[in-house]
Protein backbone atom coordinates (compact mmCIF):
# COMPACT_ATOMS: atom_id res chain seq x y z
CA UNK A 1 0.00 0.00 0.00
CA UNK A 2 1.06 3.45 -1.12
CA UNK A 3 -0.62 6.37 1.02
CA UNK A 4 -0.43 9.60 -0.09
CA UNK A 5 1.62 12.30 1.89
CA UNK A 6 1.33 15.94 1.05
CA UNK A 7 4.15 17.46 2.78
CA UNK A 8 6.42 14.49 0.73
CA UNK A 9 4.13 16.38 -2.72
CA UNK A 10 4.61 19.91 -1.54
CA UNK A 11 8.72 19.15 -2.17
CA UNK A 12 10.05 20.08 -5.24
CA UNK A 13 13.16 17.83 -5.87
CA UNK A 14 15.93 18.99 -8.00
CA UNK A 15 16.40 15.43 -9.63
CA UNK A 16 16.33 15.89 -13.74
CA UNK A 17 12.96 14.09 -14.81
CA UNK A 18 13.85 11.21 -17.58
CA UNK A 19 11.70 11.19 -20.35
CA UNK A 20 10.49 6.92 -20.25
CA UNK A 21 9.66 5.59 -23.49
CA UNK A 22 8.84 1.91 -22.25
CA UNK A 23 7.64 2.57 -19.01
CA UNK A 24 4.01 1.24 -19.78
CA UNK A 25 4.13 -2.41 -20.32
CA UNK A 26 1.22 -4.55 -20.08
CA UNK A 27 1.93 -8.63 -19.36
CA UNK A 28 0.78 -11.05 -22.21
CA UNK A 29 -1.05 -12.69 -19.04
CA UNK A 30 -3.31 -9.18 -18.30
CA UNK A 31 -4.11 -8.85 -22.21
CA UNK A 32 -7.45 -11.08 -21.78
CA UNK A 33 -8.09 -9.93 -18.06
CA UNK A 34 -10.44 -7.84 -19.74
CA UNK A 35 -12.93 -10.59 -21.87
CA UNK A 36 -16.37 -10.48 -21.64
CA UNK A 37 -16.12 -7.53 -19.16
CA UNK A 38 -16.69 -3.65 -19.62
CA UNK A 39 -15.86 -0.53 -17.78
CA UNK A 40 -17.13 2.65 -16.91
CA UNK A 41 -15.04 5.75 -15.83
CA UNK A 42 -16.81 9.08 -14.63
CA UNK A 43 -14.89 12.25 -14.87
CA UNK A 44 -15.12 15.44 -12.33
CA UNK A 45 -12.08 17.43 -13.62
CA UNK A 46 -10.17 19.74 -15.79
CA UNK A 47 -8.82 19.12 -19.15
CA UNK A 48 -6.09 17.39 -17.86
CA UNK A 49 -8.11 14.83 -16.15
CA UNK A 50 -10.25 14.46 -18.87
CA UNK A 51 -7.42 13.47 -20.90
CA UNK A 52 -6.35 10.95 -18.52
CA UNK A 53 -9.72 9.53 -18.58
CA UNK A 54 -8.69 9.25 -22.53
CA UNK A 55 -5.61 7.09 -21.31
CA UNK A 56 -7.10 4.82 -18.77
CA UNK A 57 -9.71 4.02 -21.35
CA UNK A 58 -7.42 2.73 -23.71
CA UNK A 59 -5.18 1.21 -20.95
CA UNK A 60 -8.17 -0.78 -19.77
CA UNK A 61 -8.73 -1.84 -23.86
CA UNK A 62 -5.55 -3.11 -24.29
CA UNK A 63 -6.67 -5.78 -21.16
CA UNK A 64 -9.72 -6.34 -23.48
CA UNK A 65 -12.55 -4.61 -21.28
CA UNK A 66 -15.04 -3.11 -23.31
CA UNK A 67 -16.55 0.40 -23.10
CA UNK A 68 -20.03 0.76 -21.38
CA UNK A 69 -22.55 3.47 -21.77
CA UNK A 70 -24.29 3.56 -18.56
CA UNK A 71 -22.05 2.78 -15.13
CA UNK A 72 -24.97 0.36 -14.52
CA UNK A 73 -23.65 -2.23 -17.18
CA UNK A 74 -20.08 -2.11 -16.52
CA UNK A 75 -17.97 -4.69 -14.58
CA UNK A 76 -15.30 -1.97 -13.33
CA UNK A 77 -16.32 1.86 -12.28
CA UNK A 78 -13.65 3.83 -11.87
CA UNK A 79 -14.25 7.83 -10.46
CA UNK A 80 -11.37 9.53 -12.36
CA UNK A 81 -11.59 12.47 -9.68
CA UNK A 82 -11.12 16.42 -9.07
CA UNK A 83 -9.89 17.94 -5.72
CA UNK A 84 -9.70 21.73 -6.99
CA UNK A 85 -13.11 22.96 -4.59
CA UNK A 86 -14.87 21.12 -2.00
CA UNK A 87 -18.15 20.25 -4.11
CA UNK A 88 -16.25 18.15 -6.01
CA UNK A 89 -14.85 16.36 -3.07
CA UNK A 90 -19.05 15.92 -2.05
CA UNK A 91 -19.90 14.77 -5.52
CA UNK A 92 -17.82 11.62 -5.37
CA UNK A 93 -18.56 10.61 -1.77
CA UNK A 94 -22.39 10.60 -2.94
CA UNK A 95 -21.37 9.00 -6.09
CA UNK A 96 -19.58 6.63 -3.96
CA UNK A 97 -23.03 5.94 -1.79
CA UNK A 98 -25.03 5.38 -5.13
CA UNK A 99 -22.19 2.74 -6.53
CA UNK A 100 -22.31 0.85 -2.44
CA UNK A 101 -26.00 0.26 -2.96
CA UNK A 102 -25.28 -0.40 -7.17
CA UNK A 103 -23.04 -3.24 -5.73
CA UNK A 104 -25.01 -5.13 -3.57
CA UNK A 105 -26.89 -6.02 -6.07
CA UNK A 106 -24.11 -6.65 -8.23
CA UNK A 107 -21.57 -7.40 -5.87
CA UNK A 108 -19.01 -8.66 -8.46
CA UNK A 109 -18.41 -5.16 -9.96
CA UNK A 110 -15.21 -3.79 -8.96
CA UNK A 111 -14.97 0.07 -8.15
CA UNK A 112 -11.76 2.32 -8.15
CA UNK A 113 -10.99 6.06 -7.64
CA UNK A 114 -7.92 7.49 -9.15
CA UNK A 115 -6.94 11.46 -10.23
CA UNK A 116 -6.62 14.28 -7.87
CA UNK A 117 -8.75 13.17 -4.76
CA UNK A 118 -6.33 9.93 -4.40
CA UNK A 119 -3.70 12.43 -3.67
CA UNK A 120 -5.14 13.81 -0.82
CA UNK A 121 -4.44 12.33 2.77
CA UNK A 122 -7.83 13.18 3.86
CA UNK A 123 -9.82 11.37 1.01
CA UNK A 124 -7.80 7.96 0.97
CA UNK A 125 -7.81 8.71 5.26
CA UNK A 126 -12.02 8.43 4.41
CA UNK A 127 -11.92 5.80 2.08
CA UNK A 128 -9.60 3.40 4.61
CA UNK A 129 -12.43 3.92 7.08
CA UNK A 130 -15.51 4.54 5.21
CA UNK A 131 -15.40 2.64 2.17
CA UNK A 132 -12.90 -0.54 2.17
CA UNK A 133 -15.31 -1.98 0.03
CA UNK A 134 -13.68 -0.22 -3.05
CA UNK A 135 -11.06 -2.39 -4.98
CA UNK A 136 -8.54 0.34 -6.25
CA UNK A 137 -7.16 3.73 -5.50
CA UNK A 138 -4.81 5.26 -7.44
CA UNK A 139 -3.27 8.71 -8.26
CA UNK A 140 -2.29 11.04 -10.97
CA UNK A 141 1.47 10.01 -11.19
CA UNK A 142 1.26 5.75 -11.97
CA UNK A 143 -1.56 5.78 -14.12
CA UNK A 144 0.40 3.90 -16.68
CA UNK A 145 0.91 0.88 -13.86
CA UNK A 146 -3.23 0.76 -13.80
CA UNK A 147 -3.04 -2.92 -14.80
CA UNK A 148 -0.78 -3.97 -12.10
CA UNK A 149 -3.03 -2.22 -9.27
CA UNK A 150 -6.18 -4.06 -10.87
CA UNK A 151 -4.53 -7.52 -10.66
CA UNK A 152 -3.21 -7.41 -7.16
CA UNK A 153 -6.52 -6.58 -5.90
CA UNK A 154 -8.25 -9.02 -7.79
CA UNK A 155 -5.47 -11.33 -6.45
CA UNK A 156 -5.49 -10.72 -3.11
CA UNK A 157 -9.28 -10.01 -2.62
CA UNK A 158 -8.61 -6.44 -1.00
CA UNK A 159 -8.37 -2.90 -1.51
CA UNK A 160 -5.21 -1.58 -3.15
CA UNK A 161 -4.09 1.99 -2.54
CA UNK A 162 -1.31 2.81 -4.68
CA UNK A 163 -1.22 6.33 -4.56
CA UNK A 164 2.58 8.67 -5.24
CA UNK A 165 3.35 11.45 -3.77
CA UNK A 166 6.34 11.96 -6.00
CA UNK A 167 6.09 12.72 -9.52
CA UNK A 168 8.34 10.51 -10.94
CA UNK A 169 9.07 10.34 -14.98
CA UNK A 170 7.53 11.39 -18.22
CA UNK A 171 6.21 8.41 -19.91
CA UNK A 172 5.61 8.93 -23.11
CA UNK A 173 3.95 5.49 -24.02
CA UNK A 174 0.83 5.42 -22.34
CA UNK A 175 -1.87 4.70 -25.32
CA UNK A 176 -4.83 7.04 -25.32
CA UNK A 177 -8.36 6.65 -26.73
CA UNK A 178 -9.48 10.16 -27.55
CA UNK A 179 -13.18 11.07 -27.27
CA UNK A 180 -13.07 12.92 -30.56
CA UNK A 181 -12.02 12.13 -34.07
CA UNK A 182 -11.39 15.93 -34.83
CA UNK A 183 -10.63 17.67 -32.00
CA UNK A 184 -7.57 16.31 -29.17
CA UNK A 185 -5.82 17.08 -25.87
CA UNK A 186 -2.11 17.28 -26.10
CA UNK A 187 -0.15 17.43 -22.66
CA UNK A 188 2.92 19.75 -22.86
CA UNK A 189 3.50 19.88 -19.27
CA UNK A 190 2.39 18.24 -16.13
CA UNK A 191 2.26 19.46 -12.46
CA UNK A 192 2.64 23.41 -11.43
CA UNK A 193 5.21 25.58 -9.46
CA UNK A 194 3.44 28.29 -8.61
CA UNK A 195 1.66 27.43 -5.58
CA UNK A 196 -0.88 29.51 -5.68
CA UNK A 197 -1.96 30.12 -1.98
CA UNK A 198 -5.70 28.49 -2.46
CA UNK A 199 -4.48 26.18 -4.67
CA UNK A 200 -3.91 22.26 -4.68
CA UNK A 201 -3.16 21.24 -7.82
CA UNK A 202 1.14 21.91 -7.29
CA UNK A 203 -0.05 19.00 -4.30
CA UNK A 204 -1.49 16.40 -6.43
CA UNK A 205 -0.02 17.21 -9.61
CA UNK A 206 4.02 17.64 -9.00
CA UNK A 207 6.50 19.94 -9.69
CA UNK A 208 6.71 21.56 -13.35
CA UNK A 209 7.49 18.67 -15.92
CA UNK A 210 7.62 20.21 -19.58
CA UNK A 211 7.56 17.29 -22.43
CA UNK A 212 10.59 17.37 -24.48
CA UNK A 213 9.15 19.24 -27.54
CA UNK A 214 10.01 16.72 -30.37
CA UNK A 215 7.48 14.34 -29.09
CA UNK A 216 4.97 16.67 -28.72
CA UNK A 217 5.58 18.04 -32.37
CA UNK A 218 5.10 14.18 -33.45
CA UNK A 219 2.23 13.44 -31.69
CA UNK A 220 0.65 16.81 -33.73
CA UNK A 221 1.98 15.53 -36.50
CA UNK A 222 0.60 12.15 -36.15
CA UNK A 223 -2.72 13.43 -35.18
CA UNK A 224 -2.75 15.46 -38.48
CA UNK A 225 -2.23 12.59 -40.63
CA UNK A 226 -5.16 10.61 -39.02
CA UNK A 227 -7.48 13.84 -39.87
CA UNK A 228 -7.82 16.08 -36.54
CA UNK A 229 -8.28 19.82 -37.50
CA UNK A 230 -7.44 20.92 -33.60
CA UNK A 231 -5.21 20.30 -30.82
CA UNK A 232 -5.46 21.89 -27.53
CA UNK A 233 -1.92 22.43 -25.75
CA UNK A 234 -2.81 21.32 -21.97
CA UNK A 235 -0.78 22.43 -19.23
CA UNK A 236 -1.82 24.08 -15.90
CA UNK A 237 0.83 27.09 -16.78
CA UNK A 238 1.43 26.33 -20.84
CA UNK A 239 3.32 30.17 -20.97
CA UNK A 240 6.16 28.27 -18.27
CA UNK A 241 6.49 26.25 -20.95
CA UNK A 242 10.20 24.79 -20.88
CA UNK A 243 10.96 26.44 -18.06
CA UNK A 244 12.47 23.10 -16.53
CA UNK A 245 14.26 22.16 -19.64
CA UNK A 246 16.74 24.17 -19.26
CA UNK A 247 17.26 25.22 -22.61
CA UNK A 248 15.97 28.28 -24.74
CA UNK A 249 12.99 26.72 -25.98
CA UNK A 250 10.38 28.25 -24.99
CA UNK A 251 6.32 28.60 -25.10
CA UNK A 252 6.74 30.59 -27.75
CA UNK A 253 8.87 28.52 -30.28
CA UNK A 254 6.63 25.18 -29.44
CA UNK A 255 3.49 27.54 -30.49
CA UNK A 256 5.27 27.99 -33.89
CA UNK A 257 6.37 24.71 -34.42
CA UNK A 258 3.02 23.19 -33.88
CA UNK A 259 1.53 25.66 -35.78
CA UNK A 260 3.76 24.26 -38.84
CA UNK A 261 2.86 21.10 -38.36
CA UNK A 262 0.07 22.37 -40.62
CA UNK A 263 -2.91 21.28 -38.20
CA UNK A 264 -5.56 23.60 -38.39
CA UNK A 265 -6.65 24.93 -35.54
CA UNK A 266 -4.02 25.67 -32.63
CA UNK A 267 -5.54 25.81 -28.78
CA UNK A 268 -3.49 26.72 -25.51
CA UNK A 269 -5.05 26.43 -21.96
CA UNK A 270 -4.42 27.80 -19.31
CA UNK A 271 -2.32 30.98 -19.96
CA UNK A 272 -1.04 32.08 -16.20
CA UNK A 273 -0.16 36.15 -16.85
CA UNK A 274 2.97 36.31 -15.20
CA UNK A 275 4.86 34.17 -17.70
CA UNK A 276 2.83 35.81 -20.82
CA UNK A 277 5.74 37.05 -23.26
CA UNK A 278 5.53 39.92 -25.89
CA UNK A 279 6.80 37.28 -28.24
CA UNK A 280 3.59 34.84 -27.54
CA UNK A 281 1.30 37.32 -28.42
CA UNK A 282 3.24 38.18 -31.83
CA UNK A 283 3.93 34.08 -32.48
CA UNK A 284 -0.34 34.54 -32.09
CA UNK A 285 -0.75 37.37 -34.24
CA UNK A 286 2.18 35.47 -37.00
CA UNK A 287 0.13 32.35 -36.86
CA UNK A 288 -3.69 31.85 -38.89
CA UNK A 289 -3.92 28.83 -37.47
CA UNK A 290 -2.96 29.66 -33.84
CA UNK A 291 -6.65 30.27 -32.55
CA UNK A 292 -7.14 34.03 -31.30
CA UNK A 293 -8.97 32.79 -28.01
CA UNK A 294 -6.76 32.87 -24.39
CA UNK A 295 -8.21 31.85 -21.34
CA UNK A 296 -6.40 34.78 -18.78
CA UNK A 297 -7.56 34.16 -15.54
CA UNK A 298 -7.78 36.95 -13.27
CA UNK A 299 -8.68 35.50 -10.19
CA UNK A 300 -9.41 38.59 -8.49
CA UNK A 301 -9.24 42.19 -9.15
CA UNK A 302 -7.80 43.73 -6.04
CA UNK A 303 -3.64 43.74 -6.03
CA UNK A 304 -4.05 43.35 -2.22
CA UNK A 305 -5.81 39.80 -2.52
CA UNK A 306 -3.57 38.88 -5.42
CA UNK A 307 -0.38 39.53 -3.32
CA UNK A 308 -2.17 37.27 -0.20
CA UNK A 309 -3.32 34.57 -3.21
CA UNK A 310 0.59 34.49 -4.55
CA UNK A 311 -0.11 35.19 -7.64
CA UNK A 312 2.58 37.87 -8.52
CA UNK A 313 0.90 40.39 -10.73
CA UNK A 314 -1.13 43.25 -9.63
CA UNK A 315 -4.76 44.86 -11.02
CA UNK A 316 -2.26 47.39 -12.94
CA UNK A 317 0.13 44.51 -14.77
CA UNK A 318 -2.93 42.27 -14.67
CA UNK A 319 -4.77 45.57 -16.97
CA UNK A 320 -1.49 46.37 -19.10
CA UNK A 321 -1.46 42.53 -20.43
CA UNK A 322 -5.15 42.55 -21.56
CA UNK A 323 -4.75 45.86 -23.07
CA UNK A 324 -1.36 44.68 -24.71
CA UNK A 325 -3.32 41.74 -26.41
CA UNK A 326 -6.61 43.49 -27.29
CA UNK A 327 -4.03 45.64 -28.80
CA UNK A 328 -1.97 43.50 -31.04
CA UNK A 329 -4.98 40.94 -31.51
CA UNK A 330 -8.31 43.46 -31.52
CA UNK A 331 -10.13 40.12 -32.80
CA UNK A 332 -9.39 37.49 -30.25
CA UNK A 333 -11.77 36.50 -27.25
CA UNK A 334 -10.64 36.81 -24.07
CA UNK A 335 -11.85 34.70 -20.87
CA UNK A 336 -11.03 34.33 -17.44
CA UNK A 337 -11.68 32.56 -13.89
CA UNK A 338 -12.25 34.77 -10.60
CA UNK A 339 -12.28 33.94 -7.17
CA UNK A 340 -14.74 35.30 -4.87
CA UNK A 341 -14.76 35.33 -1.22
CA UNK A 342 -11.37 35.11 -0.37
CA UNK A 343 -10.41 35.09 3.01
CA UNK A 344 -9.95 39.06 3.87
CA UNK A 345 -11.56 40.07 0.80
CA UNK A 346 -13.35 43.42 1.63
CA UNK A 347 -16.63 44.71 0.26
CA UNK A 348 -14.07 47.74 -1.71
CA UNK A 349 -11.75 44.92 -2.84
CA UNK A 350 -14.50 42.66 -4.39
CA UNK A 351 -15.92 46.88 -6.19
CA UNK A 352 -12.33 46.29 -7.53
CA UNK A 353 -12.69 42.86 -9.03
CA UNK A 354 -15.87 44.10 -10.37
CA UNK A 355 -14.15 47.28 -12.21
CA UNK A 356 -11.62 44.67 -13.92
CA UNK A 357 -14.59 43.02 -15.29
CA UNK A 358 -16.04 46.16 -16.33
CA UNK A 359 -12.40 47.39 -18.21
CA UNK A 360 -11.87 44.26 -19.50
CA UNK A 361 -15.64 42.91 -20.78
CA UNK A 362 -14.58 39.29 -20.48
CA UNK A 363 -16.38 37.27 -23.23
CA UNK A 364 -16.87 34.59 -20.38
CA UNK A 365 -15.79 33.71 -17.05
CA UNK A 366 -15.71 30.94 -14.97
CA UNK A 367 -16.23 32.27 -11.15
CA UNK A 368 -16.36 30.55 -7.91
CA UNK A 369 -16.34 30.85 -4.30
CA UNK A 370 -13.31 30.30 -2.48
CA UNK A 371 -13.12 26.50 -1.02
CA UNK A 372 -10.06 26.01 2.06
CA UNK A 373 -8.43 22.99 0.76
CA UNK A 374 -6.38 21.34 4.08
CA UNK A 375 -2.80 21.83 3.27
CA UNK A 376 -2.87 24.88 1.24
CA UNK A 377 -1.80 28.34 3.06
CA UNK A 378 -4.85 29.89 2.11
CA UNK A 379 -7.00 27.24 4.22
CA UNK A 380 -5.57 28.49 7.77
CA UNK A 381 -5.89 32.34 6.82
CA UNK A 382 -8.61 34.00 8.74
CA UNK A 383 -11.84 33.98 6.36
CA UNK A 384 -14.19 36.29 8.11
CA UNK A 385 -16.40 36.49 4.90
CA UNK A 386 -19.65 35.08 5.75
CA UNK A 387 -21.33 32.54 3.47
CA UNK A 388 -24.37 34.90 2.49
CA UNK A 389 -22.03 37.74 1.60
CA UNK A 390 -20.21 35.31 -0.55
CA UNK A 391 -23.33 34.20 -2.43
CA UNK A 392 -24.20 37.93 -2.60
CA UNK A 393 -20.87 38.68 -4.27
CA UNK A 394 -20.81 35.51 -6.74
CA UNK A 395 -24.55 36.40 -7.59
CA UNK A 396 -23.24 40.58 -8.68
CA UNK A 397 -20.46 39.34 -10.39
CA UNK A 398 -22.15 36.88 -12.53
CA UNK A 399 -25.01 39.31 -12.92
CA UNK A 400 -22.64 41.73 -14.40
CA UNK A 401 -20.09 38.28 -16.20
CA UNK A 402 -23.52 37.67 -18.47
CA UNK A 403 -23.97 40.96 -19.47
CA UNK A 404 -20.52 41.43 -21.19
CA UNK A 405 -21.21 37.53 -22.46
CA UNK A 406 -24.03 38.83 -24.28
CA UNK A 407 -22.55 42.36 -25.25
CA UNK A 408 -19.49 40.28 -26.11
CA UNK A 409 -21.78 37.35 -28.45
CA UNK A 410 -24.48 40.50 -29.84
CA UNK A 411 -21.68 41.40 -32.01
CA UNK A 412 -21.39 38.17 -33.77
CA UNK A 413 -24.72 38.57 -35.39
CA UNK A 414 -24.78 38.61 -39.09
CA UNK A 415 -21.05 38.13 -39.10
CA UNK A 416 -19.64 35.03 -41.19
CA UNK A 417 -17.10 33.04 -38.77
CA UNK A 418 -15.33 29.62 -39.33
CA UNK A 419 -16.68 26.88 -37.08
CA UNK A 420 -15.30 23.41 -36.80
CA UNK A 421 -18.57 21.37 -36.45
CA UNK A 422 -18.15 18.60 -34.11
CA UNK A 423 -20.94 16.69 -33.93
CA UNK A 424 -25.05 17.00 -33.75
CA UNK A 425 -26.17 19.28 -30.54
CA UNK A 426 -26.79 17.32 -27.34
CA UNK A 427 -29.68 19.42 -26.81
CA UNK A 428 -31.01 19.22 -30.67
CA UNK A 429 -30.59 16.69 -32.33
CA UNK A 430 -31.66 18.29 -35.10
CA UNK A 431 -29.24 20.79 -35.42
CA UNK A 432 -25.20 20.53 -35.91
CA UNK A 433 -22.15 22.16 -33.07
CA UNK A 434 -19.22 23.56 -33.03
CA UNK A 435 -17.15 26.38 -31.75
CA UNK A 436 -15.95 29.16 -33.93
CA UNK A 437 -11.79 30.43 -33.66
CA UNK A 438 -12.52 32.41 -30.71
CA UNK A 439 -14.65 29.59 -28.75
CA UNK A 440 -17.79 30.55 -29.24
CA UNK A 441 -20.35 27.87 -29.04
CA UNK A 442 -22.57 28.35 -32.28
CA UNK A 443 -25.39 25.37 -33.02
CA UNK A 444 -25.99 25.23 -36.57
CA UNK A 445 -28.82 23.53 -39.04
CA UNK A 446 -27.16 21.37 -41.40
CA UNK A 447 -26.70 17.77 -41.73
CA UNK A 448 -23.79 14.59 -41.18
CA UNK A 449 -21.37 15.42 -44.27
CA UNK A 450 -20.53 18.59 -42.65
CA UNK A 451 -19.19 17.20 -39.53
CA UNK A 452 -15.56 17.24 -38.60
CA UNK A 453 -15.24 20.05 -41.20
CA UNK A 454 -14.53 23.90 -40.50
CA UNK A 455 -17.51 25.53 -42.23
CA UNK A 456 -18.43 29.34 -42.73
CA UNK A 457 -21.33 30.45 -40.44
CA UNK A 458 -23.73 33.22 -40.69
CA UNK A 459 -24.50 33.51 -37.17
CA UNK A 460 -28.04 34.59 -37.44
CA UNK A 461 -29.35 34.52 -33.22
CA UNK A 462 -27.66 35.10 -30.25
CA UNK A 463 -28.06 33.93 -26.45
CA UNK A 464 -25.58 34.38 -23.44
CA UNK A 465 -24.00 31.09 -24.02
CA UNK A 466 -24.44 30.46 -27.51
CA UNK A 467 -25.48 31.41 -30.75
CA UNK A 468 -27.63 29.73 -33.97
CA UNK A 469 -26.00 30.01 -37.11
CA UNK A 470 -26.00 28.71 -40.94
CA UNK A 471 -23.94 27.34 -43.49
CA UNK A 472 -23.32 29.93 -45.76
CA UNK A 473 -21.12 27.95 -48.22
CA UNK A 474 -19.62 24.97 -48.90
CA UNK A 475 -17.06 23.52 -46.14
CA UNK A 476 -13.59 25.73 -46.21
CA UNK A 477 -11.51 22.68 -45.38
CA UNK A 478 -11.81 19.41 -46.07
N1 LIG B 1 -3.71 26.79 -13.65
C1 LIG B 1 -4.81 27.63 -13.80
C2 LIG B 1 -5.98 27.28 -12.93
C3 LIG B 1 -6.37 25.87 -12.70
S1 LIG B 1 -7.64 25.59 -11.51
C4 LIG B 1 -4.36 29.07 -13.47
O1 LIG B 1 -3.44 29.28 -12.74
O2 LIG B 1 -4.98 29.98 -13.91
C5 LIG B 1 -9.03 26.39 -12.28
C6 LIG B 1 -9.61 27.49 -11.47
O3 LIG B 1 -10.19 27.01 -10.28
C7 LIG B 1 -8.63 28.54 -11.01
O4 LIG B 1 -8.31 29.45 -12.00
C8 LIG B 1 -9.35 29.18 -9.85
O5 LIG B 1 -10.15 30.24 -10.28
C9 LIG B 1 -10.24 28.06 -9.34
N2 LIG B 1 -9.76 27.56 -8.04
C10 LIG B 1 -8.59 26.93 -7.77
N3 LIG B 1 -8.49 26.66 -6.46
C11 LIG B 1 -9.63 27.13 -5.87
C12 LIG B 1 -10.12 27.16 -4.53
N4 LIG B 1 -9.41 26.67 -3.53
N5 LIG B 1 -11.33 27.72 -4.31
C13 LIG B 1 -12.05 28.24 -5.34
N6 LIG B 1 -11.64 28.24 -6.61
C14 LIG B 1 -10.44 27.69 -6.89
FE1 LIG C 1 -3.12 26.37 -9.14
FE2 LIG C 1 -1.87 28.65 -9.39
FE3 LIG C 1 -0.81 26.43 -10.41
FE4 LIG C 1 -2.97 27.53 -11.51
S1 LIG C 1 -0.94 28.44 -11.38
S2 LIG C 1 -2.65 25.36 -11.06
S3 LIG C 1 -4.07 28.32 -9.75
S4 LIG C 1 -1.11 26.87 -8.25
FE1 LIG D 1 -9.07 19.26 -10.57
FE2 LIG D 1 -6.77 18.07 -10.60
FE3 LIG D 1 -7.60 19.37 -12.73
S1 LIG D 1 -7.61 19.20 -8.92
S2 LIG D 1 -8.80 21.01 -11.85
S3 LIG D 1 -8.54 17.57 -11.87
S4 LIG D 1 -5.51 19.20 -12.04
Amino acid sequence: MNLPNLLEAKKRSREKVLTKTNAYIIENNLKNLGVGKKYYVKTYGCQMNEHDTENIKAILEDMSFTEALEMEDADLILLNTCAIRENAHNKVFGMIGRIKHLKETKPNIMVGLCGCMAQEEIVVEEILKKHKWLDIVFGTHNIYNLPNILVKSLKEQKLEVDVLSCEGDIIENIPVKRDSKYKAWVNIMYGCDKFCTYCIVPYTRGKQRSRNPEYIINEVLELVKNGYKEVTLLGQNVNAYGKDLNSDYKMENLLEDVANTGIERVRFVTSHPWDFTDNMIETIKKYDNIMPYIHLPLQSGSSKILKLMGRRYTKESYLELYQKIKKALPYSSITTDIIVGFPGETEADFKETLEVVESCQFDSAYTFIFSPRVGTPAAKMDDNVTIDEKNNRLQRLNNLINEYSKKANDAYLNKVVPVLIEDYSEKDSHKLMGYTDTMKLVNIDGNEEYIGKIVNVRINEIKTWSMDGEIVNDHISV
